[in-house]
Formats: structure tokens, C-alpha cells, sequence
């Protein structure tokens, strides 16, 4: 990441019309950057790497090579939707890699929360590594940056520790050294979504709700065992099903599903069950350096819980977590 600071007369982007402006001097921008040059970027289907890839395409089409990492923790539809965005509507140069194995393999047993954030953050790096050198001609690198990334950098650089280890795509290995593409670094995330918005990209793709690197894998507690990743998946996606319904999408920040390693006795078909709890969270928060707690109606956390309960393998009973950030962190690990 390069530290450069944002200009104090830059305009905060909020209209269409202040965001088509910045499209096309970034258009141009990469433009005179890249020249006849190839540019590879990790697209994890996330707000910024999607802004990034819909930027690069509308300066440099199939020049810009982009690789989908499925690491076997996104949540339930999401690969499938990145590829169909981008290699079906954008007609995006995509490479798709399912590398669930390779992750599900190394996190086995693993249930110490920062050795998984590790394993998960290097082994994106060498599965991306190992894509970037079978391609040739590769001479920069994409990356969504944002303006709060930089300020953290800055932060950091000033001593200041982090809680946990956020990862985001960096420190490629030595023989993989390109020069950077950053068009949206100087952005709040905000300004991120109108120029998505501007750019044609997906409303739901542009407006999804901040999802970490380490993906599911720090919300299936404690060691990942794919049994219980396959019931946290499917309970998320319930969740976030009727979040939509109830018009809970658009005022929650972040909802999600987490699933600890732990069973209790229940009873099904007359019979005793046991299973897994399925912990909700649902949190409000404008910098997600302190949240608040949801109200959900009742009636939706009934229905969640009807649902989970019978459509979820696995799963016995549904918690709602009332703690705020701080004393909780928003993910469990
Ligand atoms: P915590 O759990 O620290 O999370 O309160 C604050 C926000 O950061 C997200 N998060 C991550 N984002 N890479 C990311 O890009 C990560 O490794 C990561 N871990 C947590 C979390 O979902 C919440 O929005």
C-alpha cells in the first residue's frame, strides 16, 4: 500500500454526477498508468475489489486479469455470484479457483482464532501466488485500497497495536514484486458506493455488508469441521433471507450467523437431538471501532429460529447476542 494523503480540497463524492467525473479521470488515469500492460487483481466480490475490477475493465478491459479465490469460507451463493457478475455481465478476463481443500485441509484442528487468521491470510497469498506465476506478462497489481486502510497504515506506523489481524491482500513474495494500481485509495467507503452505483455494478454487490477476509472461517468457532461450516452456511443465508423480507437489510450494518463448537441436548421427531447453537448478530456501527445492538422484531427472530431449527442440519437452538462492541468485538474471533 503507497501513503499518500487525500487532498484537503477534494470533494467529498455523493451524487452520480461527482462520481462519473471521478470515473473518468480514473479511466483515465489507468489509462496513461498501464499503457499496453497487464494488471492482476484479486477479486474477492467484496465493495472495494468489485469497484476496482469495474474500474480497470472500463479503462483497460481484458488487459486487467482478475482471480476469484473461493477459499471454502464465503457465505452461501457468493463465489457464484462473483463469477456471474463479472465473467457473464462484465465479460471480465476471470479466473475462478476453488481452493476449499487446500484451506479446509490446513485449518483442520486449528482452533486457536489467530493461528486460523493466519493460516487463512497465508495461504490466500500462496493459493494467489501460486495463479499470479502461472500467468505471463503480469506487471502491476490491483488493489482496493480505501482511504481508511491508509489512515490505519498511518496509525500503525505511529505505534498504535491492532486488536486482530485483519488481512487484506499484501506481502506477495519476493519474486511476485509489482508495481501498484490503487484508483480508489483515496476514498471514503461511502464515496466507494457511488462511484459503484455510477460505475452499473449490482445494488446488492454495492451495498453488501462488510464481510472479513478469514470469511466464515472466524465465525465457525474453534476448529473447523465442514459439518458444522455447512450449517453455519446455510443458517447464515437464512438469516440474511429474511433480513431482506423484513426490509432489515438496508438499516442493519452487519448480520450474521456464528456457530461455537459446542452441542446441547434438544429434542426432534420425539427423540432426543443433539446439536449446535446458531448465534445471531446484528450490529449498527458507523466505523466499526464501536457498535451498538439491533432491536430485531420478535416476529423476525421467531420466524429465523423456526426456520434454522427445521431447515439446518445440525443446528438445536438460536441465541441473539446483545453485546455491544466494545465489550464484544463484532466477530466472535
Ligand atoms: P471486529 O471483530 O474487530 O470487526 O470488531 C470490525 C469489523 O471488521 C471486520 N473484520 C475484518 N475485515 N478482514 C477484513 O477485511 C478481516 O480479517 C476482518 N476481521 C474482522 C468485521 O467483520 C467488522 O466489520
Amino acid at each position: 500500500m503507497e501513503i499518500s494523503k487525500r487532498p484537503e480540497s477534494m470533494e467529498r463524492i455523493t451524487t452520480k454526477a461527482l462520481a462519473d467525473a471521478y470515473i473518468a479521470e480514473q479511466v483515465a488515469e489507468i489509462r496513461a498508468q498501464v499503457g499496453d500492460k497487464k494488471v492482476l487483481l484479486a477479486l474477492s466480490g467484496g465493495v472495494d475489489s468489485s469497484v476496482v475490477a469495474a474500474l480497470l475493465i472500463k479503462a483497460i478491459g481484458k488487459q486487467l486479469v482478475c482471480v476469484h479465490v473461493n477459499h471454502g469460507l464465503m457465505r452461501k451463493n457468493e463465489s457464484e455470484s462473483v463469477v456471474k457478475t463479472f465473467r457473464d455481465e462484465w465479460d471480465a478476463n476471470l479466473i475462478y479457483v476453488d481452493a476449499t481443500d487446500r484451506f479446509l485441509d490446513l485449518l483442520k484442528d486449528v482452533a486457536e482464532p489467530e493461528r486460523k487468521r493466519k493460516i487463512i491470510g497465508a495461504e490466500f497469498i500462496n493459493v494467489f501466488a501460486d495463479e499470479a506465476r502461472k500467468l505471463e506478462g503480469i506487471s502491476y497489481l490491483a488493489q482496493g485500497t480505501i482511504y481508511p486502510d491508509i489512515l490505519e497504515s498511518i496509525k500503525q506506523a505511529e505505534g498504535k497495536k491492532a486488536v486482530k489481524s485483519h488481512h487484506n491482500v499484501g506481502g506477495l513474495p519476493e519474486d511476485l514484486q509489482f508495481e501498484l494500481v490503487e484508483p480508489i485509495k483515496l476514498l471514503f467507503k461511502d464515496e466507494v458506493r457511488v462511484v459503484g452505483e455510477a460505475l452499473g455494478l449490482p445494488h446488492a454487490m454495492v451495498y453488501r455488508q462488510p464481510f472479513p477476509g478469514p470469511g466464515l472461517g472466524v465465525r465457525c468457532l474453534g476448529a473447523i469441521t465442514r459439518d458444522r461450516l455447512h450449517a453455519l452456511r446455510e443458517a447464515d443465508a437464512i438469516l440474511r433471507d429474511e433480513f431482506d423480507k423484513n426490509g432489515l437489510a438496508e438499516k442493519v450494518w452487519q448480520y450474521f450467523v456464528v456457530v461455537p463448537d459446542v452441542k446441547s441436548v434438544g429434542v426432534k421427531n420425539e427423540s432426543r437431538y443433539e446439536g449446535w447453537p446458531a448465534i445471531i448478530r446484528a450490529v449498527n456501527t458507523t466505523d466499526a471501532m464501536s457498535a451498538t445492538i439491533e432491536e430485531i422484531p420478535y416476529a423476525v427472530l421467531h420466524t429465523v429460529t423456526a426456520r434454522i431449527t427445521a431447515e439446518v442440519d445440525g443446528i438445536n437452538r438460536v441465541l441473539y447476542d446483545l453485546t455491544p462492541k466494545p465489550v464484544g468485538t463484532i466477530e466472535w474471533e
